[in-house]
């Protein structure tokens, strides 16, 4: 496989300073797939300055944004004439199965497109008339760059992640240093060859890699950043929330969650199923918004039960690139670990294990689980409460709505729920009182460039995509104008 030993910052690839590396790995099999540039802060400092200068002086915030737009759509376009690669990249970096990585893929590059047609729509919609209650005065409100953006990403979406933030924060004129997750670095440097070959200007998009502490925690602190994104742990978002409130950073936060899925017994039971199951074993559950907690009524529960074991055991599980695969290995060592202990903590703690849990038997290298299904998990459980974030989905029986939608709401997290009836009237008042940034009705997980994305209470804070993406990286200034022959006459009458 081809070379990935630089950084990329300023338009150029340059070794980092301490000329630290380390391995990136292939979850499937164990072994090393690329040896990646380690940053330090000396690096972030270098990578951020760039940013800064680029922003400062550079052509990229005083562009039109049909200029921007250009350059994304090249981007997009980038992305989409190397779609099978970069899948295959991603797949080998991260674990998950192809048609997975080639959707996200797809995604991705739907992005960049999505967020030009913004930037063009900023060139007519960037100022705004005010109408004030003083008709002595003229104002606007117009949206401007808000500067440096730092985006830190996590390892289950590697390059929509990337897009989800890189894409809004260049459509809005911003420069940007984005850090990878250490376990999947891969992508987002084909990232930033893509954006250097769609003429994007040097310094605006500069893509530094290397470890949490080491790299990520000084771009947290970088007084030279303006904005920080964040997508990952609820406990490392609160770290950067911390470095934020030094100096009074804007920031947004994707965290985790332990959303809800409601299940009425006037569903259909496969399509309870089906939905349960990608819910929570797409992308081997490694999804901040998977459906990981499950409420089923009463009446349908025991049979809901037998096929949802019956068809987690027909998953067929193995190496992300074979033809057929929808469960890949967990991404690392460390999460197949976290995942495992989780499993044992709910035996332990009373749930019953209806499946799953062992390693297949016909993989004897990497980090692969059966997927795991378990009933009648006490709700004052670790199980119930914590994200394990692998593919383990733990169910509770429930009798009636209100009951069900207090189980549901009765949680630290808030990112997304479901809720399955074919009483639609129900389902509607279900979504309403569940408190959720996202909320699917018949159907979980299915996430659009257009609409809002982000979590209620320890999810996070702020949304990302469509057009309140946009604005996560937009300042607003009020200009005011005295428009009056009359002098003020406050101190010179
Ligand atoms: P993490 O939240 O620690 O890592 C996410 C990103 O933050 C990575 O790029 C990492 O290098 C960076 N980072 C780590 N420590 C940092 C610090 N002190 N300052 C600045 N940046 C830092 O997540 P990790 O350790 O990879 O996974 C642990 C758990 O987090 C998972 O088991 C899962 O429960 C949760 N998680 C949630 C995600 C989500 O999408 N909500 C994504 C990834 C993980
Ligand atoms: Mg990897």
């Amino acid at each position: 496989m081809k070379s990935y030993g630089h950084l990329f910052i300023d338009g150029h690839w340059v070794a980092p300073v301490r000329h630290g590396r380390f391995d990136t790995i292939d979850p499937s099999n164990e072994e090393v797939i690329a040896s990646v540039s380690a940053a330090t802060a000396e690096d972030i400092d270098i990578a951020v300055n760039a940013a800064r200068k680029a922003f400062d002086e550079g052509p990229w915030p005083r562009m039109r944004g049909a200029e921007r737009a250009a350059v994304l759509r090249r981007i997009g376009k980038g992305i989409r004439e190397r779609l099978q690669e970069l899948a295959e990249i991603e797949v080998r970096d991260n674990g998950k199965p192809l048609a997975e990585a080639l959707w996200d893929l797809g995604d991705a590059a739907g992005c960049f497109e999505y967020y030009a047609g913004l930037a063009e729509k900023l060139d007519e919609h960037a100022e705004t008339p005010i109408a004030l209650s003083d008709d002595r005065f003229s104002s606007v409100a117009r949206k401007e760059p808000v500067g440096v953006a730092g985006a830190i990403i996590p390892w289950n979406f590697p390059m929509l992640m990337a897009a989800w933030k890189v894409a809004p924060a260049l459509a809005a004129g911003c420069t940007m240093v984005l850090k990878p997750s250490e376990l999947t670095p891969l992508t987002a440097l084909e990232l930033a060859g893509i954006a250097a070959n769609a003429d994007l200007p040097p310094g605006v998009l500069n893509v530094v890699t290397g470890f949490g502490h080491d790299a990520g925690a000084p771009l947290s602190e970088h007084p030279g950043i303006d904005k920080l994104a964040f997508t990952g742990s609820v406990p490392t978002g609160s770290r950067i929330m911390q470095a934020a409130a030094r100096d009074i950073k804007n920031v947004s936060l994707e965290l985790g969650g332990k959303s809800p899925f409601i299940v009425f017994d006037d569903s259909d039971i496969d399509a309870a199923v089906e939905w349960i199951m990608f819910g929570i074993f797409w992308n081997q559950g490694e999804v901040c918004s998977a459906t990981s907690r499950v409420l089923v009524q009463r009446g349908i529960h025991d049979r809901l039960l037998d096929r949802l074991k019956e068809e987690a055991r027909r998953i067929t599980i193995g190496n992300g690139l074979k033809n057929g695969v929808l469960l890949g290995p967990l991404v690392s060592k460390g999460q197949y670990d976290k995942v495992r202990e989780a499993v044992e903590r709910g035996v332990s703690e009373g749930a019953r294990l209806v499946t799953g849990g062992g390693r297949p038997a016909h993989l004897d290298k990497g980090y692969f689980m059966e997927p795991v299904v378990f009933a009648d998990v006490p709700a004052d459980s670790w199980i119930w409460n914590e994200e394990i974030f692998g593919p383990v989905v733990c169910i509770r029986a429930f009798d009636e709505e209100a009951e069900a939608v207090r189980s549901a709401n009765d949680s630290r997290f808030g990112l997304a729920a479901a809720v399955m009836s074919r009483d639609l009237a129900r389902c509607e008042r279900v979504a309403r009182a569940l408190r959720a940034g996202i909320v699917w009705i018949n159907c979980s997980q299915p996430t659009f460039t257009e609409a809002p994305w982000g979590g209620y209470k320890q999810s996070g804070i702020g949304r990302e995509l469509g057009e309140w993406g946009l604005n996560n990286y937009l300042e607003t200034k009020q200009i005011t104008r005295y428009d009056s022959d009359t002098p003020w006459g406050w101190y010179i009458k």
